[in-house]
């Protein structure tokens, strides 16, 4: 015997009844979805910045992929990275602690009036930018409003900074301020404490010279009684560069 249906209730029912919920993702699926690009640590920009750092063999491809690195928070509110200037292969490196207006206006390190300041103090000791010093910052997007760079802002430009140092080989390196002496050498002591004296620096890979802390020319310039201190350094920093064939 045939079952009467009565097709204008299953349809009425049919469409009054819930919509099943689409299914969820299995658990392992969900948690590797990415969430958005922003969502990477320091950490992970730091790796980023080392892979992208050992495959550059020049100081030019290092500085290509300094500028296509989008791991400082910084980048966004700058017009450019400032990288190096000078000479690459100079037995003296200056590093500094980052680039401020001028230096991001004209994409070159050291050339506003700290800059200027520190030309001259270079020239004291027989060095010029284009003849026999290298130039470099521990980060390299301008800060807004002049302030020091955050420690995450330095270390996910510090594997560029080694390996920045370990193709430009310089027989000594001046930190030049407060922020580059104690970041590159992971210091609790105040720069009066590390200024003229000297430390051993070596890279993750193994690169070694000699770092001798200075007082920032934008210091002397707001401070010139201080003078004699940076003069003081200045002489041992030619004197040691003597001693090491530089
Ligand atoms: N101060 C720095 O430390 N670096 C520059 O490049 C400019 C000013």
């Amino acid at each position: 015997m045939g079952v009467s249906v009565d097709t204008v209730l299953v349809d009425a029912l049919l469409k009054s009844a819930p919509k099943p919920k689409s299914p969820e993702p299995p658990k392992d699926e969900a948690a590797v979805v990415p969430i958005r690009k922003a969502s990477r640590t320091v950490t992970d920009w730091a790796k980023v910045a080392r892979a992208e750092a050992k495959t550059a063999q020049t100081l030019d491809a290092l500085a290509d992929a300094i500028r296509a690195f989008d791991g400082s928070p910084l980048k966004a509110g700058c017009e450019q990275a400032v990288v190096f200037d000078g000479v690459a292969g100079a037995s003296l490196m200056v590093i500094g602690e980052g680039p401020g207006a001028e230096e991001d206006r004209r994409g070159l390190p050291f050339v506003g009036k700290a800059g200027q300041l520190l030309d001259k103090m270079l020239a004291a000791i027989g060095r010029t930018r284009t003849g026999n010093v290298f130039i470099s910052n521990v980060n390299y997007w301008r800060p807004g409003g002049n302030r020091n760079p955050e420690p995450d802002e330095l270390a996910v430009c510090r594997p560029f900074v080694d390996r920045m140092i370990e193709l430009a080989k310089p027989k000594l390196i001046i930190a030049a301020g407060g922020v580059p002496a104690t970041s590159l050498l992971a210091s609790k002591d105040g720069i009066m404490k590390l200024r003229g004296n000297e430390y051993a620096y070596a890279t993750p890979d193994g690169f070694k010279a000699p770092i001798i802390p200075i007082l920032h020319p934008a210091y002397l310039l707001r401070r010139p009684q201080d003078k004699s201190r940076a003069w003081r350094d200045l002489m041992l920093i030619e004197k040691r560069l003597a001693e090491l064939g530089g």
